[in-house]
């Protein structure tokens, strides 16, 4: 039987100090029983005790292959239940803070894509003319929908191929929700601007004509993460009027603008590497999330290597940064007595579903 779970109230006022020593005693305990996952976004305090770390595909593939009992996911809700799904039966899928979500996966829900969906019915035959490809940072009933219409799960690093193979199951995309992944991947790929439409999800066709639906390659839901909202065309213009020797890199959450401006894009795993196996001595101006950013700064400023956040103001993923240490020791210790809080379960009838569109993504890409 499961013990009374220790209360999260004595944690909070714990120094990270002692939270450090006490994760690292309880990792210790709890041994091969359990694995953490750290995505690049989480801050030092906590990246530092990740077992394993990754974008959102090398997560979801680590949690798929892992054996641990207990897969203790430093990053945001829609990546927990992506474990959760992927993982074999009798392993639980544990987020830290759950209040730990992905404002742009909230963009979209399951009633709005639905209505879409039927909406489009008058215009098309959706599950004869449409993929529905959805990003991975969206809720598990979309990516349940997904799997039950023909479609697929993308990441920001397989966007393009998941694109190719949507478009080899039908003739156009809906892919939601973040629109700027959508078309930067698009244009890409050689799709024009006026063949990827926007769907507004508060407007009665999404506000789209007849023509627009009918003529559209891809039709984009309107999401965006907030984060990459904050990356401008001008601070890319303005930080190479200063240094022209610059490279930019941005991560295709950013608008088509800044994209455009950034001669390398890619996910957060990319962006790692680019910078990691450049020539010494360059100059790096980069559009992704600050604690990522400042980690890979430090990482390599001793090869000479400078790397630089793309905006003036800083600003980083306040959902990401809800996983502190007090929250991690707090899981971690209430495994070491028996106890399991925080446990993300996706219900059976969505599992089976959302399983069957992650593991296509997971065989194309
Ligand atoms: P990556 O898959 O590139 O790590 O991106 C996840 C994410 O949430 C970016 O905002
Ligand atoms: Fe979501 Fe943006 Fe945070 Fe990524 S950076 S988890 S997309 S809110």
């Amino acid at each position: 039987m499961q013990k009374a779970a220790l209360d999260i109230q004595n944690y909070a006022l714990l120094d990270d100090n002692e939270c450090n020593a006490r994760i690292a005693d309880a990792k210790k305990k709890l041994g091969r029983r359990c694995v953490i996952l750290g995505h690049h976004y989480q801050r030092d305090e906590v990246f530092f005790h990740a077992d394993l770390t990754g974008d959102s595909l090398r997560l979801s593939r680590e949690a798929s292959q892992s054996d641990a009992e207990y897969i203790v996911f430093c990053g945001v809700h829609f990546m927990a239940e992506v474990a959760d799904i992927l993982s074999k039966p009798g392993q639980v899928s544990i987020l830290p803070d759950l209040a730990a979500g992905c404002s742009m996966a909230d963009m979209a829900n399951l009633s709005a894509v639905e209505r879409c969906w039927q909406e489009l019915e008058s215009v098309l035959k959706p599950d004869q003319q449409l993929t529905p490809v959805t990003y991975i940072n969206s809720a598990a009933d979309l990516k349940a929908f997904c799997g039950r219409h023909g479609g697929i799960v993308c990441t920001s690093s397989n966007a393009k191929k998941i694109l190719e193979w949507g478009f080899g199951q039908r003739e156009k995309i809906l892919f939601f929700p973040d629109q700027h992944l959508g078309r930067n991947t698009g244009y890409r790929m050689g799709i024009p601007l006026e063949k990827m439409v926007t769907w507004d999800p508060l407007q009665k066709m999404g506000g789209l004509s007849r023509e627009q639906i009918v003529s559209a390659d891809i039709i984009l839901w309107k999401g965006y993460c907030s984060v990459h909202q904050v990356f401008k065309p001008e601070h890319i213009d303005r930080f190479l009027e200063i240094y022209p020797d610059t490279q930019v890199i941005a991560h295709p959450e950013c608008s088509f603008e800044v994209c455009q401006k950034s001669p390398f894009i890619g996910s957060t795993e990319t962006i790692l590497k680019t910078i990691r196996d450049a020539p010494t001595n360059t100059r790096w101006l980069v559009g992704t999330e600050l604690n990522l950013v400042n980690r890979l700064a430090n990482e390599v400023r001793p090869e000479g290597k400078e790397v630089h956040f793309m905006s003036p103001t800083l600003c980083m993923c306040s959902t990401m940064f809800r996983t502190d240490p007090q929250h991690l020791l707090w899981v971690l210790e209430n495994l070491v007595e028996g106890s399991v809080v925080n446990e993300i379960r996706v219900p059976n009838d969505v599992s089976t579903f959302a399983k069957l569109a992650l593991d296509r993504m997971l065989e194309v890409a």
